[in-house]
């Protein structure tokens, strides 16, 4: 029998369930028919945020119906509408619409995805997750990979995995040998984490490489090798090339064939940052273009980019998974479990010991709508991008400053500043227009537009590059006066 307290307490425990199923269930509904009328970047109330900062939690609860106030008066007001049609900065889209579900689902069966004991059916859906990914690539029966928080954290497992199969007793030495100095070699387009992996490495950012890039913003092969040699020459150690399948400004797509030849020559490891673009192989068009990926050792990529999965949701692949755990795997008494052959540990594919159930969400996205879905939705956007191309082509007013290899699209207003640029920018998103980011390739700056939003139309582009068309030509005066950013 349990006590009346109790039996209240269950009561309550009940209905606060039922209130928060409906809240939500309203809440998911609001947003999702709201999304194009909200603000792309909110006028931030200082005041309710300096709030938020200074009260203190209540002893006593604020209870469910309280909770959904708070969040509906304070939270989304003062939150970017990052799935708006018309957000077009950084590489980040709409969470794909199962997504919430699957976050709460995640949550309610809480599995801690270190030990398959702790999550066996986690572990399996994971693998299942990083075998279909490993397949996209044509990575063999040995390869395996991880789920990482993005793929920043995808590339320093990467360099770390790279260092231990380098030194084999970096694990007991660290970098503290007698070995020659390590160099990485990147292109002067890669992202920045790759010079924020070798930093935490102890690398050291003197020993990374930004290799030039062609007219194409691709990595120079030939400049690459002459630099290997002259590294080893001077007796440094190379060891590792990361290149970019879809560099984060322009889009461009390092040649991948080439420069794993170089790796094979100079016996170096090969890493690829696909972070952006590696998911691009989901499309017919551009498959070709990947074809080389599986020469490389690892592959980092982003589902929480083109799978519309909500952050975090980066990924690892690596050709040879034994080298994976090589680096990561530690074993400790208290937590070991029996090998199974269906099963993985996952703790021992990289630095986290507690881990959420990421893949879930990737998952379930794939099963809801099928793998056609997102293959039709990086067409859409591919489309979209060169027909945004297109038009900026054929304004007077505006030029391309790259290529567009995949839906990065970088342009500029002829004649603009840096600080014009910057005040369009601005009106842009003051007038409710867009949120366009800034580009700046080879000294040059400009404007960046990324179509990575599946709700994005045709309509919305022509809108945006109308509107900077009207701005720019209200450009007065010698070229490089600022831009009157009239209505
Ligand atoms: C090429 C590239 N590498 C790495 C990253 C960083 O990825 P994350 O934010 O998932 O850590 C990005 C992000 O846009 C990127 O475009």
């Amino acid at each position: 029998m349990p006590h009346p307290a109790q039996a209240r307490g269950r009561r309550q425990a009940k209905d606060d369930r039922e209130t928060a199923g409906r809240l939500l269930a309203a809440f998911f509904d609001d947003y999702e028919q709201s999304i194009a009328q909200r603000p792309l970047v909110p006028e931030v109330d200082r005041e309710v945020l300096a709030g938020l900062l200074a009260t203190p939690f209540p002893d006593k609860g604020i209870g469910v119906e309280g909770l959904f106030r708070e969040i509906n008066q304070k939270i989304l007001p003062n939150s970017t509408t990052v799935a708006h049609p018309r957000f077009l900065a950084y590489v980040l889209g709409p969470p794909n619409g199962i997504a919430p579900y699957a976050e709460a689902i995640a949550a309610t069966i809480n599995q801690n995805c270190n030990l398959w004991q702790l999550s066996p059916a986690a572990s399996v859906v994971e693998r299942a997750v990083i075998t279909w990914l490993c397949g996209l690539f044509g990575y063999g029966d040995q390869a395996g990979g991880i789920l990482t928080s993005g793929g920043s954290i995808a590339i320093l497992n990467a360099l770390t995995t790279a260092l231990h199969a380098r030194r084999p007793r970096f694990r007991e030495q660290g970098l503290q040998t007698a070995g020659s100095q390590l160099v990485v070699y990147t292109s002067a387009e890669a992202h920045r984490c790759v010079d924020k992996a070798a930093a935490i490495l102890g690398i050291g950012l003197d020993n990374v490489r930004h290799v030039p890039t062609d007219d194409r913003y691709r990595m120079r092969v030939d400049v690459l090798e002459e630099t290997i040699h002259a590294d080893r020459a001077a007796g440094l150690e190379p060891f590792c090339v990361v290149a970019t399948p879809g560099t984060v400004t322009s889009g461009s797509i390092d040649p991948i064939a080439e420069i794993a030849d170089v790796c094979t020559r100079q016996d170096v490891w090969l890493r690829l940052d696909g972070a952006y673009g590696a998911l691009f192989v989901l499309s017919e068009r551009k498959r070709a273009a990947f074809e080389a990926c599986a020469r490389a050792d690892s592959i980092a990529l982003d589902p929480h980019k083109l799978l519309f999965a909500p952050p975090e949701a980066g990924c690892l692949l690596v050709r040879d998974r034994a080298r994976l755990a090589r680096a990561s795997a530690f074993s400790s008494s208290y937590l070991t479990v029996e090998d199974d052959p269906l099963m993985v540990d996952y703790m021992d594919y990289g630095p986290q010991l507690s881990r959420s159930f990421k893949a879930f969400k990737v998952w379930s996205a794939l099963h809801t709508f099928g793998v056609d879905a997102f293959r039709t939705a990086i067409d859409h956007m591919l489309d979209l991008a060169q027909y945004m191309a297109d038009l900026i082509e054929a304004a007077p007013d505006l030029e391309l400053m790259a290529p567009v290899s995949l839906t990065a699209v970088c342009f500029r207003i002829k004649g603009a500043t840096e600080a014009d640029h910057t005040a369009v920018l601005a009106a842009l998103v003051e007038e409710g227009t867009a949120l366009l980011g800034p580009a700046r390739l080879d000294g040059r700056h400009g404007i960046r537009a990324c179509v990575t939003n599946h709700r994005t139309t045709r309509d919305d582009i022509e809108l945006i590059l109308t509107r900077l068309s009207d701005m720019a030509r209200h450009h007065h005066g010698p070229v490089g006066d600022t831009l009157e950013v009239a209505p």
